[in-house]
C-alpha cells in the first residue's frame, strides 16, 4: 500500500456530508453579501507569492511547495489565495465587468508546515476578497459577514478579534518604537525573533515560544502609533461593528503572518479547536494590487480554513439515511425489484438494493447496515398479489402496500408522516485528525 502524503487527507463518505453542508452555507452567505465565485489555478508563478505574500513571511521562507517545471520556470502550489485573486482581478480587469468587485473562491492550498490537529499540508480555504473600496464601512461589513458565516454553521463559542496595523505612513514609526522598546531584551528573544527584529519587527508578535511571551506582551501597541487617517478608519470600523451588534475584542498582538496588511486585521477564533484555533483571518491590504502590477486599488478580505470550520461545526450533520432498501426473495422477484428501485429513484428517493442471490437474512443484515428508513420486501407472495411489504425501520411496523402505490407512499403521501428531522446514518466513517 502506498499511503497518502503526510499532512494530506482523503475526505471520506460520512465526513464529506459535513463538507457539503459547510460549502452550501458558505455559498449561501457569500451570495447574500453580493460575492461572485471565481476559480483560479492551484499552480502559479513563484514570484507572485514572493512579492504578494511577502519575502519575510514564514510561508514564503519555509513553507512553499515551489519547484522548477520542465520548461525551466519557477512555479509553486499556491500557499494562499489572495495573490491569485489579485492577479485575476488585474489580469481580467474585473472592475470593468463587475459593479463592485466582490469575489470568493473555494479550493485547496499547500503549505509545508508541521501537521497537527487543524493544521495540514494540503488544506482548503474559502477566500473572500473585495477590490476598490477604501470605506471603513466595508471593513465592518466583511467582519460582520465572517461572523455571520461562523454563526450560520452553528459554531458557538467563537471570538472575533480585531486590530489595526497602520499604513505605510505610520508603520515605520511603530517598527522603530518596537525596536526601541525591545532595547537590551532583544538578546533574550529566540533566534527567530532576533532575526525578525532586524528584518520586520512586527513579525515578533507571531512568536509562540514561551520565553518570548513576557517580552512580546510588554511591547507597544500598533493602535497607539496610528496616523490620523488610520486612527479614524479604525474608529469608524469598530464603531460600525458595535452598531451591527458584532461582539469583538481588540488585540494588539493580531498583526497576522502575512506582509501585505494595512489598517484593519481580524481573526475569528474557535473555542474548541485547540492550538490551531483560528477559524479564519484576514484584513485590509491597500497597497497589494499596485505592488503586483495593477492599478492603485484598495483591497480587503479574509480566508477561512474549511477543515477547521468542519471540525468546529456541531454534530448531527451526517448523511441522510436512504429512503428504502429493497429485498428481493427468489429469482422471479429480482427483475421487479430493480424496476421498483428505478421508479423510487425517478421519484427522487434514495433506493438501495442487494446484488447476487443472497438469503433474506443476509439482505436484511445489509439493509440494517445502510440505516435505510424502509425495507421493501418482494417475494412470491407479494408478486402474486401485486403488493410490496413495507417495513418501517423507525417504528418497526409492517404494512402491505399495492405495488402501484408504494412510490407515492414513500414519497410521503400516505405512509405515516416521516420524522421532522430526516433520519441520519448511524455509523459515519470516522477520521483521525492528528498525524
Ligand atoms: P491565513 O491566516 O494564512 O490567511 O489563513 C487563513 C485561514 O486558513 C486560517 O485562519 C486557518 O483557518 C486556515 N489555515 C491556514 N493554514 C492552514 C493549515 N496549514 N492547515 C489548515 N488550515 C489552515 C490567509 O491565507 C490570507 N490569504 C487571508 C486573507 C484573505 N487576507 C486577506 N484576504
Amino acid at each position: 500500500m502506498i499511503p497518502a502524503i503526510r499532512g494530506t487527507h482523503d475526505i471520506l463518505p460520512g465526513e464529506i456530508e459535513r463538507w457539503q453542508q459547510a460549502e452550501q452555507v458558505v455559498r449561501d452567505i457569500c451570495g447574500r453579501y453580493g460575492y461572485r465565485e471565481i476559480r483560479t489555478p492551484v499552480i502559479e508563478r513563484e514570484e507572485l507569492f514572493a512579492k504578494g505574500t511577502g519575502e519575510t513571511t514564514d510561508i514564503v521562507q519555509k513553507e512553499m511547495y515551489a519547484f522548477q517545471d520542465k520548461g525551466g520556470e519557477r512555479v509553486t502550489l499556491r500557499p494562499e489565495a489572495t495573490p491569485s485573486m489579485v492577479r485575476a482581478f488585474v489580469e481580467h480587469a474585473l472592475e470593468q465587468h463587475l459593479p463592485t468587485v466582490k469575489i470568493f473562491s473555494l479550493g485547496p492550498m499547500f503549505r509545508y508546515e508541521r501537521p497537527q490537529k487543524g493544521r495540514y499540508r494540503q488544506f482548503h480555504q474559502l477566500d473572500v476578497e473585495v477590490f476598490g473600496v477604501s470605506d471603513a464601512a466595508l471593513d465592518a461589513e466583511v467582519i460582520e459577514m465572517a461572523a455571520a458565516l461562523v454563526e450560520a454553521l452553528g459554531i458557538e463559542d467563537a471570538e472575533v478579534v480585531v486590530n489595526s496595523v497602520g499604513c505605510a505612513e505610520c508603520r515605520p514609526a511603530f517598527g522603530r518604537a518596537l525596536v526601541t522598546a525591545l532595547g537590551d531584551r532583544e538578546a533574550d528573544l529566540c533566534g527567530d525573533c532576533r532575526r525578525r527584529a532586524a528584518v520586520n519587527p512586527l513579525r515578533i508578535f507571531d512568536c509562540k515560544v514561551p520565553s518570548c511571551q513576557p517580552i512580546v506582551d510588554a511591547l507597544p501597541h500598533a493602535t497607539d502609533y496610528l496616523c490620523d487617517a488610520c486612527r479614524s478608519h479604525f474608529d469608524a470600523t469598530t464603531g460600525l461593528l458595535e452598531a451591527l451588534g458584532v461582539a469583538f475584542r481588540v488585540s494588539h498582538r493580531l498583526v497576522r503572518g502575512l506582509d501585505y496588511y494595512t489598517r484593519t486585521t481580524f481573526e475569528i477564533l474557535g473555542g474548541r479547536l485547540g492550538a490551531q484555533n483560528a477559524l479564519l483571518g484576514g484584513g485590509r491590504y491597500d497597497g497589494l494590487v499596485r505592488r503586483l502590477g495593477g492599478p492603485d486599488r484598495a483591497g480587503i478580505g479574509f480566508a477561512a480554513g474549511m477543515e477547521r470550520l468542519v471540525l468546529a461545526m456541531p454534530d448531527g450533520s451526517g448523511p441522510r439515511a436512504p429512503d428504502a432498501f429493497i429485498v428481493a426473495l427468489g429469482d422471479a422477484a429480482r427483475q421487479p425489484a430493480h424496476l421498483l428501485a428505478r421508479d423510487l429513484r425517478r421519484a427522487a428517493l434514495t433506493a438501495l438494493i442487494d446484488y447476487g442471490d443472497r438469503s433474506m437474512k443476509a439482505q436484511l443484515r445489509r439493509a440494517n447496515r445502510t440505516s435505510a428508513r424502509h425495507v421493501l420486501i418482494l417475494g412470491d407472495d407479494e408478486l402474486a398479489q401485486g403488493h410490496v411489504t413495507v417495513k418501517d425501520m423507525t417504528s418497526g411496523g409492517e404494512t402491505r402496500v399495492g405495488r402501484d402505490d408504494v412510490v407515492r407512499n414513500l414519497a410521503g403521501d400516505l405512509l405515516p408522516a416521516s420524522p421532522e428531522q430526516p433520519a441520519r446514518m448511524r455509523r459515519p466513517i470516522g477520521r483521525d485528525d492528528g498525524d
